[in-house]
């Protein structure tokens, strides 16, 4: 995830910049660069790779204000020209998050005569502050930033003087009060070192740091009060932002994520899906015959998901298959086949083999995938980026949901080009995957019923989930979560297919969490509830909150928000993760690096 940091004072601004940037390496980055103030104006220098990398190319830069970036790129590859900070004439800036309407501002400002040296969205807000700057750097960044639509948290310096301006918009930002010299940064870890006096940014404010001052506005460039607060938090709680661990921080960064991998990508004015980056036409994705996902792990449970949509709202025939058997299965393929490999890192070995292998089969081929620039994005022709931010944990949590995301996204895109979709249909699918970051939220609010619920069950030493349909891949998925994490064996299974033997595994012993939300098999799974509970199980009911029935046929229930019935998978994913976490956790698992796992599997 990229991070940013700044810093005015009396002392050299350098090496504190890179001291506090590298208080960030934890979240991830593959690029990073500084500007700092000189009696010569401003000395930028930035580099791909490590921040070690950076400081062995640094000559001795004598300053005390400057900016500092770590890059995770999003919008280009992770090469030098695009790590931050970006100049125009006489101003820097270092920015997290996507500018939404980069296209339209890039033509504006080319238009006047701005030059484009990288393949960024930042860019453009140099060159906007460089278009406002009359002698006042807080009046030319909000006249900039009124011009943006997206989310940043971004901060500026101009070699006119000894300042920083920094501002946020659904990007986090705080200030740190120190003596005599004030900070900046993403993330308050990079900050604890020089002090724990720090005031939180809100959306649309902008705070200057100059001299031993500073000061908060408003986009009116009226002052605003902002409160102080003292973190108590040691730097390993700050980087985990106070979690324990960092997965229950990645499950509780889901209302974001999910709102990253949907942001500038819903036009629901005509009920579009905007994928830039997918350049199948729409003769293309009309005449494609069969789609083959293929992945490991999370990864693949989420291509299960995939398959419903794309044969349900598309009517592309789907097969899902496991990388690492597909390599080996002699696959019939053809270039009317779209292969779309899933990974998280980009760097799974038996995805990539699979890649590399259906390649020579003359299949188009177009990966999901986290991390930009990985060697799976090397190896297709399109990538989607899911935006989900870094995942330190080694379980799949907010890339998981977020893998589902870009999912409806492609399902829908493919579906109207094949039109499959009407505009009505699509433009209420859209408002309601609007609405997931807030349901997701209200679930996260609601966990202490999920919390209650892993305890009672905590030292069952098999456990199932049942799903049917579009909640059978959460099944899986609520499984695999709690093998990896808590080392109880779990079963994910189609519920239907539970009577055809593993049946005779259910007793009073096994739990089973039920996958029942409201859709064409809610019907059946009630009855499936019915065969386990008959059988002495104790069931543990995920349902919507509109229903009145089920409360009647479980032991417990824990509720989701009402929403399409296509939707519910992304919901129902937050549950049995929180389930699994909080199971791990009573047993006091080494949640984020469970015995024999890793983040990245890159052997076959
Ligand atoms: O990076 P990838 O998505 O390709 O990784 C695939 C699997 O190794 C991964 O999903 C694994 O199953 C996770 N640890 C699950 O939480």
């Amino acid at each position: 995830m990229c991070g940013i940091v700044g810093y005015v004072g009396k002392k050299e601004a350098t090496p504190i910049l890179l001291d506090a940037l590298k208080r960030l390496e934890y979240r991830g980055y593959d690029s990073a660069g500084i500007a700092v103030l000189t009696d010569k104006g401003l000395s930028v220098y930035k580099t791909e790779g490590k921040i070690s990398n950076l400081e062995s190319k640094l000559p001795d830069i004598k300053g005390t204000c400057g900016i500092g970036h770590t890059r995770w790129a999003t919008q280009g590859a992770p090469t030098t020209i695009n790590a931050h900070p970006h100049v125009s004439g006489n101003i820097a800036v270092v920015h997290n998050g996507i500018i939404e309407n980069y296209q339209e501002l890039y033509d504006e400002l080319k238009s006047e005569g701005y030059e484009f040296v990288s393949e960024t969205d930042t860019e453009v807000l140099a060159h906007l502050a460089h278009r406002y700057y009359k002698g006042n750097l807080v009046a030319a960044v909000i006249e900039g930033l009124k011009k943006v639509k997206g989310s940043y948290a971004a901060a500026f310096i101009c070699e006119d003087s000894e300042q920083v301006v920094a501002a946020r918009k659904d990007s986090p930002l705080v200030a740190g009060i120190g003596n005599g010299e004030n900070f900046i940064a993403s993330d308050v870890t990079a900050l604890l070192k020089y002090t724990r006096k720090v005031v939180y940014l809100h959306d649309f404010e902008i705070v200057s740091l100059s001299g031993g001052n500073i000061e908060f506005f408003n986009f009116e460039e009226k002052p605003v009060k902002k409160k102080t607060e003292s973190i108590e938090w040691n730097i390993e709680a700050a980087e985990k932002s106070g979690y324990p661990h960092f997965m229950l921080k990645e499950i509780h960064e889901q209302a974001i994520s999910v709102h990253d991998t949907l942001m500038g990508r819903l036009s629901e004015l005509g009920g579009d899906v905007m994928l830039s980056e997918v350049t199948l036409t729409r003769e293309e994705i009309r005449e494609l015959e069969r789609i083959v996902i293929i992945a490991c792990g999370t990864s693949y449970n989420a291509g299960l998901l995939g398959k419903y949509l794309f044969e349900g709202l598309a009517g592309i025939h789907t097969d899902v298959e496991i990388s690492s058997e597909f390599r080996y299965a002699n696959p019939v393929l053809d270039e009317t086949t779209l292969v779309i490999p899933i990974s998280q890192s980009g760097e799974t070995a038996d995805t990539i083999a699979a890649t590399k292998e259906v390649k020579t089969y003359g299949c188009r081929t177009l990966a999901i995938t986290n991390v930009v620039g990985t060697t799976l994005s090397r190896e297709v022709e399109n990538v989607v980026y899911t935006m989900a931010g870094p995942e330190i944990g080694v379980a799949a949590t907010k890339t998981f949901t977020s893998q589902l995301i870009a999912l409806y996204l492609l399902a829908v895109h493919f579906a109207k080009a094949r039109k499959r979709m009407d505009v009505d249909r699509s433009k209420r699918l859209l408002v309601s995957l609007k609405q997931l970051p807030g349901m997701i939220q209200q679930i996260l609010n609601n966990k202490e019923t999920i919390l209650k619920q892993a305890k009672r069950f905590s030292n069952a030493r098999d456990y199932f989930f049942l799903g049917r349909s579009l909640n059978f891949p959460i099944a899986l998925e609520g499984a695999l979560k709690l093998k990896e994490i808590s080392y109880i064996h779990a079963e994910g299974y189609a519920a239907g297919e539970l009577k055809h033997g593993p049946l005779a595994l259910i007793s009073k012993d096994t739990p089973v969490v039920a996958l029942a939300t409201r859709g064409l098999t809610y019907d059946k799974m009630l009855n499936n509830i019915k065969e386990v509970k008959a059988r002495g199980s104790p069931v543990l009911a995920i349902a919507s909150m509109d229903d009145t029935e089920i409360s009647k046929y479980v032991d417990a229930v824990i509720r989701v928000p009402v929403t399409d019935e296509l939707l519910y998978p992304v919901l129902t994913s937050v549950v049995v993760q929180l389930l699994a976490y909080y199971t791990a956790d009573a047993l006091g698992c080494p949640i984020d690096k469970p015995r024999n796992l890793a983040k990245s599997v890159t052997v076959e």
